[in-house]
């Protein structure tokens, strides 16, 4: 008797405990739903501030928590997700936001969404329209318009997650990391047409250990763009097209510039893209550099430059630094890029351009079983400049490297 009366609350007591738990471990307890601040999904109410206070709430939680957007279209202007937060956080969208119809509602900013360090987070689903349509007309036309928003940007972020996210009609660059460590891009789709002006899909600097998968990148400019201070960057299962390609640069922006180093590309297809795998640098003095580069198992479908190193980078023409001037300090220096199984076909005939500096050449390139096809009947040519390395298997069009 005295015994079953002590065990029935402690039994409860313990299932509650054992419930609660549950509850905190799934983050169920934690949901806060941005529509329960007020945001609507009508795709016309401004619910900037109700994603906000739904941020608050979450980011302010001891326990892990979850900010939700549900079905729904969600009109957002600029906003700053900031931490430092208390806990582990889930972003988690089924969803829709839109940026504001107008694209100068936001003057100078330079952001849409920005999560600023924020650390252990995920970004999973949803999709962002930033409906650039008017902004690119403006750019077209010559006018002088604002310099144009990223869509979404991790600026010193830790330990992302970033999953399942499609973004679409960015005003500039789709996706941005900046200043981050330990990222995993898995499964995103980053969408622009073709001729949208300056739309880069995803964009890394300053950053070490990201990882960017099975992702698709259709868009204007660059598909992924990396950029100086990047670090132990791997890019595997991407598609890419229409767009410029995977840039590593442009280089050489600043005499103190950091290095790009250990970068992989694997598994890839590019089609109908300006450039396949392209390291780009202006002639301008630099202390920056690129090492350690592999590209491998590449297909390229008539792509304009499948294979392309440009250390005189300067696209519009006009005055452009020059070797005269910078010789005396040489150009960023490259050294150990690797290029192994790439296969498909090439736009025009020189498939395989490698122009390096004439003071710093670049040395320790390699090429392995290349083969790259122009039309029937006429071969692909390649043309190197002060370009150093060795050549493995069968290259085709034949290996222009000098020893
Ligand atoms: C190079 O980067 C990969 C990730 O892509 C990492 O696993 C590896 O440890 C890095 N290597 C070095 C020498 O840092």
């Amino acid at each position: 008797m005295t015994k079953s009366n002590i065990t029935l609350p402690l039994f409860f007591t313990l299932l509650f405990a054992l419930l609660t738990f549950i509850d905190v471990s799934t983050g169920a307890a934690n949901v806060f739903n941005v529509v329960s601040f007020g945001a609507k999904p009508d795709g016309v109410t401004d619910s900037t501030g109700a994603f906000l206070k739904a941020w608050q709430a979450a980011c302010g939680s001891v326990a892990a928590a979850t900010v939700m957007v549900p079905i729904g279209t969600f009109m957002v202007k600029g906003i700053t997700f900031g931490g430092p937060c208390k806990s582990r956080l889930k972003f988690q969208l089924a969803g829709t936001v839109v940026a504001p119809p107008d694209y100068r509602a936001f003057g100078n900013s330079g952001y849409w969404i920005l999560f600023n360090k924020v650390s252990k987070i995920s970004l999973i689903g949803g999709t962002f329209d930033a409906r650039a349509n008017g902004f690119w007309a403006c750019r077209k036309s010559g006018q002088s318009c604002p310099p144009g928003v990223r869509s979404i940007t991790f600026n010193s972020g830790k330990d992302v997650i970033i999953s399942g996210v499609k973004s679409m009609n960015s005003q500039v660059t789709h996706m941005t990391l900046n200043g981050c460590t330990n990222v995993a891009v898995r499964n995103v789709k980053l969408v622009a047409p073709g001729n949208s002006p300056n739309t880069d899909g995803f964009h890394v600097q300053f950053s070490t250990g990201v990882t960017f998968t099975g992702s698709t990148v259709q868009t204007g400019d660059d598909c992924v763009a990396i950029g100086a201070g990047t670090r132990n960057f791997l890019i595997s299962k991407l598609a890419c097209g229409p767009g410029h390609g995977v840039s590593i640069g442009s280089l050489a922006k600043e005499l103190n510039e950091d290095g790009v180093e250990n970068v992989t590309l694997s598994s890839s297809v590019f089609t109908g893209t300006q450039n396949g795998v392209r390291i780009k640098s202006w002639a301008r003095p630099s202390n920056g550099f690129v090492k350690n580069v592999f590209f491998q198992n590449l297909i390229m479908k008539n792509v304009q430059n499948p294979i392309i190193i440009d250390q005189n980078y300067c696209p519009s023409h006009k005055g452009c630094p020059t070797e005269v001037y910078i010789h005396t300090r040489g150009w960023p220096a490259l050294r150990a890029v690797t290029y192994k199984n790439i296969q498909g076909t090439s736009a025009t005939q020189q498939a395989m351009k490698l122009v390096c500096s004439q003071s710093n050449p670049c040395t320790g390139i390699t090429l392995q079983d290349i083969k790259l096809t122009y039309k029937k009947g006429t071969p692909a040519t390649s043309y190197c400049f002060n370009a150093l390395g060795t050549s493995l298997g069968v290259i085709q069009p034949t290996s222009c490297l000098n020893r």
